[in-house]
């Protein structure tokens, strides 16, 4: 008799075959995953090439990002060790998925923040979830220096993307884009801060196409994951990651001392998983480029306006950096192209009011007025 729900329970239930998954587990979860892909028809016709995007929309997770999907394996795993606590630093969506998912499992989360450089949204999820948030005088790389030496000296789970739990979680995002499509993306394009996410897609990519990427990650996946599984493709994306100009270790060849860029969530100099996501790039035949702070907006609003998809700054990036490639000739005509918009536009009210003044008019409250405002802008 199948005991198991028919509606959609979470990624850890769908996808439990190829995850670290026992079934003596307590599921932390928040009905995460399952999130839209959408069809980027104008941008798509625009840019020309006859190519196709689609943007899978991240934002629509429970606490609004793509970490979600980390979180509910990551604190899955650590109440199941035992765990009373756990740790994160974040440049905001991380505090957010781990206040919550800790709330949900009935542990203490500790979130170190950097000082004013958090998107006021996330602040507010952090903070109403019940978290104890810490704001650092410092940035994400030193939140994270941090957090390592106080995990060897509390008994406290870290919940950052160095948790291969976290990994586990985020390669779901490369099944459903498979499983909706029939079969894998040409290119796959993703922001890159910490360079969790790219390496989990990676792993995600790989392991539906039946291959073993040669990255630690898996490795990793071998001793928990029940590699192999059957192939559901016989492809693999080439996985482009894009970086803000201020803040971008990968093009610049190494550590970032001091990153800045309006997209906060990546303003991350010395990125944990560089190995991994280097592996993943070259063994793809992707690479990682840049966009300043404006072509962010820019495309941000392009999104918002034209496609009526709002998402945050840093995940704008990935689309921003697809249209100038497919602009420069670097993508293959006709491609299936798709690209991973990591968090909601919700999240950085400020960003998003800031470059949206000209939308605004401001009239006297009577009739006639608002009436030849309007029939001047018909
Ligand atoms: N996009 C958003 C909206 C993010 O919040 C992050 C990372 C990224 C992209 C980059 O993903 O780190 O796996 O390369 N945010 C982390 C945080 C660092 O603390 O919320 P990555």
């Amino acid at each position: 008799m199948n005991l198991r729900p028919k509606h959609y329970v979470g990624l850890l239930d769908r996808y439990r075959d190829r995850l670290p998954v026992t079934p003596d587990m307590r599921i932390i979860s928040l009905v995460e995953g399952n999130t839209p892909l959408i069809p980027l028809e104008k941008l798509s016709r625009e840019a020309g090439h006859e190519v196709q995007i689609f943007a899978k929309f991240e934002g629509l997770n429970p606490t609004g990002s793509f970490k979600d999907r980390g979180m509910t394996m990551a604190v899955t795993q650590a109440v199941h060790e035992g765990t009373r606590a756990i740790i994160c630093a974040s440049t905001g969506n991380t505090s957010a998925a781990a206040a919550a998912y800790a709330a949900r499992a009935g542990v203490r989360a500790f979130v170190l923040i950097p000082e004013g450089k958090i998107a006021l949204g996330k602040l507010a999820q952090a903070m109403i979830q019940g978290a104890v948030v810490v704001q650092i005088e410092g940035n994400f790389d030193d939140g994270m220096r941090i957090v390592k030496e106080m995990a060897d000296a509390a008994p406290i789970a870290i919940v950052n993307s160095i948790n291969p739990y976290r990994l586990q979680g985020q390669k779901t995002a490369a099944f459903e884009i498979v499983d909706e499509l029939g079969r894998a993306p040409d290119y796959h394009c993703i922001p890159v801060g910490n360079a969790g996410n790219i390496s989990a897609y990676w792993v995600g990519f790989s392991e539906y196409a039946g291959i073993k990427p040669r990255t630690a990650a898996c490795g990793f996946c071998a001793e928990v994951c029940r590699f192999p599984q059957p192939a559901v493709t016989d492809s693999r994306p080439i996985m482009l990651g894009y970086q803000a100009a201020g803040s971008a270790p990968f093009v610049r060849g190494g550590p970032v001392e001091h990153p800045e860029t309006v997209a906060t969530a990546i303003r991350i100099g010395n990125p944990q998983s560089w190995d991994l996501a280097w592996a993943a790039v070259r063994e793809s035949g992707g690479w990682v480029d840049e966009c300043t702070d404006e072509e962010i907006l820019q495309v941000q609003k392009l999104l918002a306006e034209r496609e009526g998809v709002f998402c945050e700054p840093a995940s704008a990036i990935a689309v921003g950096g697809l249209l100038r490639d497919i602009a420069r000739g670097k993508i293959k005509p006709g491609s299936l192209i798709t690209c991973t918009l990591t968090g909601h536009g919700l999240k950085d009210p400020d960003t998003a009011i800031k470059q949206s003044h000209s939308g605004v008019l401001r009239i006297p409250a009577q009739t006639d007025a608002v009436k030849r405002a309007i029939l001047e802008r018909m």
